[in-house]
């Protein structure tokens, strides 16, 4: 039998942020359940600002954002922060919009997204840190086969709150 003539396209795929997403990201920040982070963007304009700098952070090594699409519209937000003392370590962090969660979205995308990791960008190491609450991050840290390695206290901070996160990692 011929093969199709065009492969099927993934149903989830990550591109690099652009500036013309502005509306949409900031549309998704605004759904967004915040009960277990904190993202400093109030307005259109913080948003905007904040994809501006994308190119400079790539360019320095520093972050590394992508747009996580779903049928090629745009439902979430991943990227790869670089640890700038041990630049070998990477962060990885990733929302979804309210609906279209529990379909497997941020799963896919931090698979993907490891490949960079690992690949292109020559991580030895990549860490998923989320608040111990946040049941729904660790199931994404777990299906991407993450190790637990524990838990790092007040790591990080909610609305002048320090709380404590569990760490999940995975090596080259
Ligand atoms: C965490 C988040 C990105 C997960 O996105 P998602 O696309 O729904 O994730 P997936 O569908 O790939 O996997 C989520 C898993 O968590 C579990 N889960 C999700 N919601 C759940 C719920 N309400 N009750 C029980 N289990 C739930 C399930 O095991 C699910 O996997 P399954 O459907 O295959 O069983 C999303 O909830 C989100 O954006 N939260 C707010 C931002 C955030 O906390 N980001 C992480 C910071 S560390």
């Amino acid at each position: 039998m011929r093969e199709a003539q065009f492969p099927i396209m993934p149903r989830v795929k990550i591109r690099p942020q652009e500036l013309s997403d502005a509306e949409r990201l900031f549309e998704i920040l605004t759904h967004t359940d915040f009960e277990f982070i904190e993202i400093p963007i109030k307005t259109l304009e913080d948003e905007k600002q904040f994809l501006k700098l994308n190119g400079v952070k790539r360019i320095n090594n520093f972050e590394h954002n992508y747009s996580i699409l779903y049928d090629e519209k745009l439902v979430g937000i991943c990227g790869i922060g670089i640890d700038q003392h041990r630049p070998w370590m990477g962060e990885i962090g990733y929302l979804v919009d309210n609906a279209y969660q529990r379909q497997g979205i941020a799963t896919e995308a931090v698979k993907q997204l490891e490949k960079i990791g690992f690949g292109a960008l020559k991580l030895q190491r990549i860490v998923i840190l989320m608040d111990t609450r946040n049941f729904e991050s660790e199931q994404v840290a777990r299906k991407c086969g993450y190790e637990k390695e524990g838990v790092a206290k007040k790591i990080h901070r909610i609305r002048k709150e320090y709380y404590d996160c569990f760490v999940y990692a995975k090596t080259r």
